[in-house]
Parts: C-alpha cells; sequence; structure tokens
C-alpha cells in the first residue's frame, strides 16, 4: 500500500476506540491483577500510576506523533522520518516484540476460549472452593492438546478480522463491543463489593505501604504500564497511521489512558475480594489468578440464580474475548503491516505469516505449562521467558529510544505541526511534554534499569 492510498480510521471517536481497545485487553484484566499481587498491592498500583503518567503518556503522544507523520509501518515510519538512519532499527525491534507477545499473548486468550466453553457446558455448575477451580486450571493448561487447539484457533481468529481490513475489521468491532464490556465488569465490580473479603481487598488496593517498593516491583510496574498501554512496539504507531488530519493526538493519548488505567483498576477490584473471600488462593498466585477467582466471583454472584448467572458468566466470558481480540488484533497488525509494506506481500500473504508463525511459538508457550515444563531457560518456562523478556526488557528498550527519537531527533516544528493539527488548535503542553521525552522518559529507564542491575536479580 503506498503512503496515499493507506486506510483511515473513519471517525475521532473510532481512532480512540481502536486504540483503547488495542490497550484494554488480558493486560488490565488478567496481568494487571496478577503483577498487583506478586509485587505488594497498593504500592505498586501507585508506582504504575506515576509511570504511566511520567513516561506512558509522552511515550504514547511520541508514536501517535511518529505513526501519523511516517504514514507507514513503524519500521517505514522511521525510515520515511530518518532516512538513511540506523532508527529503522527501532522500528524493526518493535516487529520483533509484538511478534513474541502475540505468540504468548494468544496462549492466555486461548484460555479465555477455554473458559466460554465451560461456561456454556455449564462445567463451573456445582464447584464451589477454590480448590476446585484450581484443580480445573492446572489440569487444563497442563493438557497437551487443548490449550494448544485454543491458542491456534485464537490465532485463526484474529487472522481472520486482520484480513478483512483496518477500517471494518478493527474500527467497527471496537465501536460495538467495547461500550458492553465496561459495563459488565462494572456489574461484576458490584458483585465482587459485596464479598466478604472485599473490606481486606480494598486496605491491599489502595493503602501503600512503601517498604515494598524496591527495584523489582519498580521494573515491574514500568513494564506494566508499557504493555498494558501497548507501548514501546509501535503498535500505535501502526495505528497512528490510520488517523486522519483531524484526530487530536493529545486528547486521544488522554482518552486511551483514562480508559486503560480504569479499566485495570476495575479489573482488580473484581478479582480481588474474590481473592480475600475464598480459602487458599494466595494474592502471589501468578497467571492462575483471574482464571481461578473470576468464576468464584460469578459462582458467588449468582449462586442462587442459576439461569442468570449462566447467561452473565457466557456474555461475561465472550465480551473478555472480544476485549482480548481487539488486542491480539493490534499486535497482529504490527507485524502484518511490516511484512505486507516491506516485502511487497500481499496483505493476505503477509497475514498468514504472521498466523502461522506466531501459532508454532504459541504452541510451544503453550506446551511449556505442561509437556514441556522441564525445559526452562533461567529457571523460567518459555512462557514466563517470553513474558519476563517482551515486558520488562523489550518494552522498555523500545520506548527508550522512541522517547529519544521524538526528544532530540526529530524537528520541533514537526511535533508542533502534529500537535497542533497543522496550525489549527492549540496544544498548551508542548514544553512539559518535550521536557519530559528528552530528561525524564530516558533517565528514568535507565535508571530503573540500573537499579536492578544493582540488586542482581537479572
Ligand atoms: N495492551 C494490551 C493489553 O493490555 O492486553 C496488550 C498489548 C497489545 C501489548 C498491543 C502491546 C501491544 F502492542
Amino acid at each position: 500500500m503506498t503512503p496515499t492510498s493507506r486506510a483511515n480510521f473513519g471517525s475521532r471517536i473510532g481512532a480512540i476506540l481502536a486504540s483503547a481497545g488495542s490497550a484494554v485487553g488480558l493486560g488490565n484484566i488478567w496481568r494487571f491483577p496478577t503483577q498487583t499481587g506478586e509485587n505488594g498491592g497498593a504500592a505498586f498500583i501507585l508506582v504504575y500510576i506515576l509511570c504511566v503518567l511520567l513516561m506512558g503518556m509522552p511515550v504514547m503522544i511520541s508514536e501517535f506523533i511518529i505513526g501519523r507523520r511516517g504514514r507507514a509501518n513503524t519500521a517505514a515510519a522511521y525510515r520515511h522520518l530518518a532516512p538513511g538512519t540506523r532508527w529503522i532499527w527501532v522500528g524493526r525491534l518493535g516487529v520483533l516484540t509484538g511478534f513474541l507477545i502475540l505468540s504468548y499473548y494468544a496462549v492466555v486468550a486461548g484460555w479465555t476460549v477455554e473458559y466460554t466453553v465451560a461456561s456454556l457446558l455449564s462445567r463451573f455448575q456445582g464447584m464451589s472452593g477454590s480448590g476446585e477451580f484450581t484443580q480445573y486450571f492446572n489440569r487444563f493448561v497442563a493438557d497437551p492438546v487443548m490449550p494448544v487447539v485454543y491458542t491456534v484457533f485464537f490465532l485463526v481468529l484474529t487472522h481472520v478480522v486482520i484480513a478483512q481490513g483496518v477500517v471494518k475489521g478493527i474500527e467497527k468491532s471496537s465501536k460495538v463491543f467495547m461500550p458492553l464490556f465496561f459495563l459488565l465488569l462494572l456489574v461484576l465490580v458490584g458483585c465482587a463489593l459485596t464479598m466478604p473479603g472485599a473490606g481486606e481487598a480494598m486496605r491491599f488496593l489502595f493503602t501503600p505501604d512503601f517498604s515494598k517498593i524496591d527495584s523489582g516491583v519498580v521494573l515491574a510496574a514500568m513494564g506494566q504500564a508499557f504493555f498494558s498501554l501497548s507501548l514501546g512496539m509501535g503498535c500505535l504507531c501502526t495505528y497512528a497511521s490510520y488517523f486522519n488530519r483531524n484526530t487530536r493526538l493529545g486528547q486521544t493519548a488522554l482518552s486511551v489512558g483514562v480508559i486503560d488505567t480504569f479499566v485495570a483498576i476495575m479489573a482488580g477490584l473484581m478479582i480481588f475480594p474474590a481473592v480475600f473471600s475464598v480459602e487458599g488462593v494466595g494474592v502471589d498466585a501468578g497467571p492462575s489468578l483471574l482464571f481461578i477467582t473470576l468464576p468464584s466471583v460469578l459462582q458467588s454472584a449468582f449462586g442462587s440464580l442459576p439461569l442468570l448467572g449462566y447467561l452473565f458468566s457466557l456474555l461475561f466470558y465472550v465480551l473478555l474475548i472480544l476485549a482480548t481480540l481487539t488486542s491480539t488484533i493490534s499486535l497482529h497488525e504490527v507485524v502484518t503491516a511490516y511484512l505486507a509494506e516491506e516485502f511487497g506481500l500481499s496483505r493476505h500473504r503477509a497475514a498468514v505469516l504472521v498466523t502461522a508463525g506466531c501459532s508454532l511459538l504459541g504452541t510451544l508457550c503453550a506446551l511449556s505449562m505442561g509437556l514441556l515444563k522441564p525445559y526452562t531457560v533461567c529457571g523460567m518456562t518459555l512462557f514466563d521467558l517470553f513474558d519476563f523478556v517482551t515486558a520488562k526488557l523489550m518494552l522498555p528498550i523500545g520506548a527508550f529510544f522512541i522517547s529519544l527519537f521524538v526528544g532530540w531527533k526529530l524537528e520541533r516544528n514537526v511535533i508542533a505541526e502534529e500537535l497542533t493539527n497543522y496550525g489549527t488548535l492549540r496544544f498548551r503542553l508542548l514544553r512539559p511534554f518535550t521536557l519530559l521525552l528528552r530528561y525524564v522518559v530516558p533517565v528514568l529507564i535507565v535508571l530503573i534499569f540500573l537499579n536492578e542491575l544493582g540488586a542482581g536479580i537479572f
């Protein structure tokens, strides 16, 4: 596709919803509670919010600038903006990161499909205590067949939407399903807050114990902020290449940041009351947390109303799949747009390559919970390794270079033009934005890395 014939998101709200659709996903509903549980609760959330404000927002606006100005896949965008330089490698690193994230993210996406099927078939009916849910989860992920089938199924589902093209596939699905998803999430939070552990959960989530903040917590919060906002790998940069001239970059970034953080906190409020209400689930249960507590919340909310419970749980899981799908689509799109535009492949063929490659790696990640569990690298299964390397290393490194690029390399008038929509509106925060990008973001990322290195955890 030549730069001039690129597709465009049809409306301003379409751009916001598509970006929010990318940002809101398993990162909020599954990974945020997991990380919060493993990193001490409220203290982690506090550092997380600081990371979103100080690093996430400036980097998101930067990706928007690079994408809309570069009007191409993330690698070519750098080539257009800084021809003949090595900056293109920042884009290529992003594509690789996207490919790796999609491979293991699809595994968790597959779990949501299993849970949808299980609620469709009423398999959770009659189960109570967390013991049964834990057993169910552990048995499922260790199975050598079904997790792989679901992982590949999810990738094929993503493929089908991608094949529909950007506007029809991405924009439309986000517009319809996101609002419905928020609504159901709110209902579930309401239910969770009536559980007996709600008080303890509130303390855990909102009363920070500052002694819990160490280098590992800060690194985890930074990684989670980039992961959850889809930053550091050119994803929102690719989406911004489909923005039109009227899309307000600052406003879009703010909306996405607020929506994403709101959904993450809501997910915390949905999960932790259940953690503190049912026996035998630790806050640090790790990746299984959501899949043990969510059925418990549903059970406790609708135990006495089986039909309503059945319908609600089914609808919720379906919407969780859709929220996940809007994220997998965005990951897939980064790699597909890159392969198609850089290697002159048809969109269709590029998409097939991405789906096939991710299916292969995804299969290995899925099996690393069962059959391949004994094979570890630095004590981590392949699944954990992919999560660690992408979220805690590659995304921050990507974000570091993105901030340097816009802060130091891109001309000031280009930045001003993009932020004011070519002089048609005011952007009051130009100076603070540039200062954050030049000095705060890159320095913080380096300090957080050095701090972690000093702690000897690598
Ligand atoms: N932000 C998504 C989530 O929170 O689920 C995951 C993700 C999508 C990460 C796209 C990175 C990305 F480029």
